[in-house]
């Protein structure tokens, strides 16, 4: 832990003094870090998805973690949308993303709307109409924001149709990186 190793480098280098001059313990600085009440992901096109653009929004509710995007571009109909293991829109097709997020280990794939054992990063399909304008809203009470901060946010090829491994999306057409927005 790097905090942790700080602390302890300046401790042992007589730092104790300076934290009790400031009103610190001599345990050390405490350092805590607010939890984000806000990310976003700015979509980016891979080689395949056009001209995909648009955000998707995280915000903390009472009732968890509203997702909403709002994409122009897309191709009409479902689209497999998921939290990806790594934030990294570096690679023109979008693997680099990685696959689905999944630190429960759950190992299954699954549709939000009916299961909770599911790749945490699960989020169904996004839907876009004939102007190619696609919009996602739902809340999830067991995707805290601090998690997927870092993360990536995919817009597949092809519909999620929930099958194992990962729901036969097909490749992707758009990758966006979740970073921590100022909150409300
Ligand atoms: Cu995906
Ligand atoms: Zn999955």
């Amino acid at each position: 832990m790097r905090i942790r190793s700080l602390a302890s480098v300046a401790t042992a280098s007589g730092a104790v003094v300076a934290f009790a001059t400031l009103g610190v313990s001599a345990q050390g600085p405490t350092m805590t870090m607010a939890p984000a009440s806000k990310a976003v992901a700015v979509l980016i096109p891979t080689k395949t998805g056009g001209g995909i653009a648009g955000t998707v929004t995280f915000s903390k509710t009472e009732k968890g973690t509203r997702v909403v995007a709002a994409l122009t571009g897309v191709p009409a109909g479902n689209h497999g949308f998921h939290v990806h293991e790594f934030g990294d829109a570096s690679s023109p097709d979008g693997l680099a993303a990685g696959s689905h997020f999944d630190p429960k280990m759950a190992k299954k794939h699954g549709d939000p709307a009916k299961s909770d054992v599911r790749h945490l990063g699960d989020l169904g399909n996004i839907t876009a109409d004939e102007s190619g304008k696609a919009t996602y809203d739902s809340v999830y009470s067991d995707l805290p924001i601090d998690l997927i901060v870092g993360k990536g946010v995919v817009v597949h090829e092809k519909a999620d149709n929930f099958g194992q491994p990962v729901g036969n999306a097909g490749g992707r057409l758009a990758v966006g990186v979740i970073g921590v927005a100022k909150g409300e």
